[in-house]
């Protein structure tokens, strides 16, 4: 991956929004729409930035109301993106707004009772939607923290009803030549491909984003459905999600079938190990120009330690 240490643009845009300022903004756009909240916060309009308000308003889990950090603000995170499919830079915003993400279907396949397809409306009116704020840490060791709305994966299980057989969960993005000019790259493993264990699946913290800054999912952000672990690097959580998969076969994942000894399948947070050619001890946030220490599995440990008892170096042994 191509790894930014310093973006030229961060420095103009190092005006950071508290928590408290989103947090206001989020009832403004309950209480009056997402056109007054905008306005009144004088942010500009731009087609790479949805304005259309997430319906019905989700609730906000308390478990994830407090990040510990304030939340990354929308005109920086929309702005700065890895989503390879449209570009190998981090400005593929624009570039993304030409996936379509109408009449979207998922196919549910595998190791399952009855494989099926879902459309995605379908999909949020049998999950039900919520809201967290958590952070993320990409393996190029920057990080923000984003207000995702979504649904526990653990409630796509559910829907799926995998055979007793199933060991892993295994999604895919879309492949469209056509939409997302990278495809065409044969070096690359299109379709993007990323899976978990099915105890990592059903942890709490395992997430489907449908939404994020109170609104509908942006297309950079890997709209109209994507991953987010928060205790895994970044390239865990695949973007644009067309089809999931229950196997006894562990997957490889797109980084990992092209350099495995630096971007392997478990990929937990570790600042104890670094990466080949950079440290994971510190990250940069997206907001600042200080960098901060790394949390073993990026503070989620409570949660997620008892994964990975007995296994060396939370598993990142394997891949190196
Ligand atoms: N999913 C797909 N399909 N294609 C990608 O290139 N990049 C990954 C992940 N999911 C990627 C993807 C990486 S490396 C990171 S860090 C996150 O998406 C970035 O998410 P963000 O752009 O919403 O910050």
């Amino acid at each position: 991956m191509i790894y930014h240490r310093k973006p030229d643009w961060l420095i103009r845009e190092n005006l950071v929004t508290d928590e408290t300022l989103f947090l206001n903004r989020r009832n403004l756009m309950a209480g009056f729409g997402a056109g007054t909240g905008l306005a009144m916060l004088g942010q500009a309009v731009d087609a790479a930035v949805p304005e259309a308000p997430f319906t019905p308003v989700p609730s906000l889990n308390a478990g994830f109301a407090d990040a510990g950090r304030r939340v990354t603000v929308e005109s920086i995170t929309s702005k700065y993106n890895n989503f390879y499919e449209f570009g190998s830079s981090k400005r593929i915003s624009a570039e993304a707004q030409k996936l379509s993400t109408d009449d979207w279907v998922i196919q549910i396949d595998g190791m399952v009772d009855k494989p099926f397809q879902i459309g995605i409306e379908d999909l949020i009116k049998r999950t039900g939607i919520e809201e967290r704020i958590v952070r993320h840490r990409c393996v190029e060791a920057w990080s923000m923290v984003v207000p995702w709305i979504g649904f526990p994966m653990a409630k796509l299980v559910a829907l799926a009803k995998p055979q007793s057989g199933a060991k892993y969960i295994r999604f895919e993005t879309f492949m469209d030549t056509k939409v997302a000019k990278e495809q065409k790259a044969a070096w690359y493993p299109w379709p993007y491909v990323e899976g978990f264990t099915m105890a990592e699946a059903t942890n709490e913290l395992a997430f489907m984003v449908v939404g994020a800054y109170g609104k509908v999912l942006h297309k950079q952000f890997g709209a109209p459905l994507r991953v987010h672990m928060p205790w895994k690097f970044g390239f865990k959580s695949i973007k644009s999600i067309v089809k999931v998969t229950f196997t006894d076969k562990r997957p490889v994942g797109f980084w990992e079938s092209l350099q495995k000894k630096e971007y392997g399948f478990w990929a937990n947070v570790n600042p104890a190990v670094d990466h080949r050619r950079w440290t994971q001890a510190t990250e940069k946030p997206l907001d600042s120009d200080d960098r901060i220490p790394t949390q073993i599995f990026n503070g989620y440990g409570a949660q997620v330690a008892h994964l990975y008892d007995g296994m060396d170096d939370l598993g990142d042994r394997l891949w190196r």
